[in-house]
């Protein structure tokens, strides 16, 4: 048999990128074993701890024995309290039946573009965006199509792109409120006019909500709030940013009933299930008492935010919107007149400040930088003067 044509890796590999943000990390982290002073802007993960009523439930479940497989959807009791929560805080009657547990969030994102996207479906999506909505449908043979946010438009979808872009293949758009790595937040206006969309095409829409209980100001609307969209509208959502709950791996999605046999199906035969005493323990993130830990955390977040928007607005080259959600700024760095690649790994070499490249989060992000502001004010104040001095020595 001729091995000529055989690929070693397989075909729909190609193309296919990962999260800059763990490579940008390792990298960090070896220039600091090297003796380095590196502030760490990189990683999109809460520096708090989990809520010490999610841990202590953890350890007392370990303890009780939940260390055996639960049922392949999720525990029913954090699929219930999933849903309870939902309908209490969104315009909408959660089914607990069409919630479905998976080990974070991405693996909800893989499970549904993996369940309903056929090889040459067309998937419209947001850039720059999270990476793994584009991977995701790559590896599962579609076709993305992503439509640019504007600066000049907050990072909001123009609607009239998005409608262009939609054809006979279609299946779904992705969105994703507030937005990695812009800060961006959709209108309720805007979501609505996705559903209308949406409808009229006959195209599922996956909404991304995971920053949802991280804003500043009004809170954000969710895709759940627009009527009449449950046959087609698929929700993700998890617990490692708003809980700081990166490392339990533990995220879900709420989807129409029809294909529930199917993403079920998918996790049945991928993971399995997602640990339990982890959801045993999430249980505890929907209370009163949790939602206090979480108002802190977002209180700080917004310090942070303010000093870090302003100490990058004060520095010549750089222009940075004040984002309404998630943890990131996103400034415009265009002025600099070099190439975003270039500026993230000078900054972090010679400046001592870890951040990715806009182009990290596809080629639209070119003329920006990405940082999170997941770290102490002192640092973040510490990194305004860096980023000052190596700009200035550009
Ligand atoms: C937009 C977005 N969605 C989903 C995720 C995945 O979160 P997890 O898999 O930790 O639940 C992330 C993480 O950075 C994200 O930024």
């Amino acid at each position: 048999m001729s091995t000529a044509t055989k690929s070693r890796v397989a075909r729909r590999m190609q193309g296919v990128h990962g999260e800059a943000a763990f490579e940008t990390l390792a990298r960090a982290n070896e220039l600091e074993r090297q003796g380095r002073s590196i502030i760490h802007l990189e990683i999109g993960e809460p520096d708090f701890d989990t809520p010490a009523p999610i841990v202590n439930a953890g350890i007392d479940w370990l303890r009780k024995g939940a260390t055996h497989y639960p049922p392949s959807p999720g525990v029913v009791e954090l699929r219930e309290a999933i849903a309870r929560h939902l309908s209490s805080t969104r315009n909408v009657d959660v089914d607990p039946k069409c919630v479905i547990v998976s080990p974070g969030a991405k693996m909800m994102i893989f499970t549904i573009i993996h369940s309903l996207i056929d090889p040459g479906d067309e998937v419209i999506y947001p850039v720059p965006a999270y990476p793994a909505y584009e991977a995701a449908i790559l590896m599962a043979g579609g076709t993305p199509v992503p439509v640019t946010l504007q600066e000049s438009r907050e990072f909001r979808f123009d609607l009239a792109e998005v409608e262009q872009r939609i054809t006979p293949r279609t299946k779904m758009i992705i969105t994703n409120s507030p937005q990695n790595p812009t800060g961006g937040v959709l209108t309720i206006d805007d979501l609505k006019g996705l559903g209308d969309l949406a409808r009229r095409n006959d195209l599922f829409i996956m909404s991304d909500e995971i920053y949802a209980e991280i804003c500043y100001g009004q809170k954000p609307a969710s895709m759940l709030d627009v009527p009449n969209l449950s046959d087609r509208l698929i929700f993700i959502h998890g617990f490692s940013k708003t809980y700081a709950m990166t490392g339990w791996r533990l995220g879900y999605g709420v989807v129409p009933k029809d294909i529930f046999p199917a993403v079920s199906l998918f996790i049945n035969n991928s993971v399995s299930s997602t640990a339990t005493f982890t959801q045993r323990a999430a249980v505890e993130a929907f209370t009163p008492q949790t939602d206090e830990v979480v108002a802190r955390m977002v209180e700080e977040f917004q310090k942070r935010r303010d000093v870090f928007v302003d100490g990058l607005n004060s520095i010549p080259g750089i222009r940075c919107l004040r984002p309404h959600g998630a943890f990131y700024l996103f400034p415009n760095i265009s002025a600099l007149g070099k190439p975003s690649k270039e500026v993230a790994d000078r900054l972090l070499n010679e400046g001592g400040v870890s951040a990715l490249p806009g182009t990290a989060f596809g080629a639209q992000g070119e003329g920006y930088l990405r940082f999170s502001f997941a770290n102490s004010l002192s640092n973040i104040e510490q990194a305004i003067e860096r980023i000052r001095k190596f700009v200035h020595s550009l």
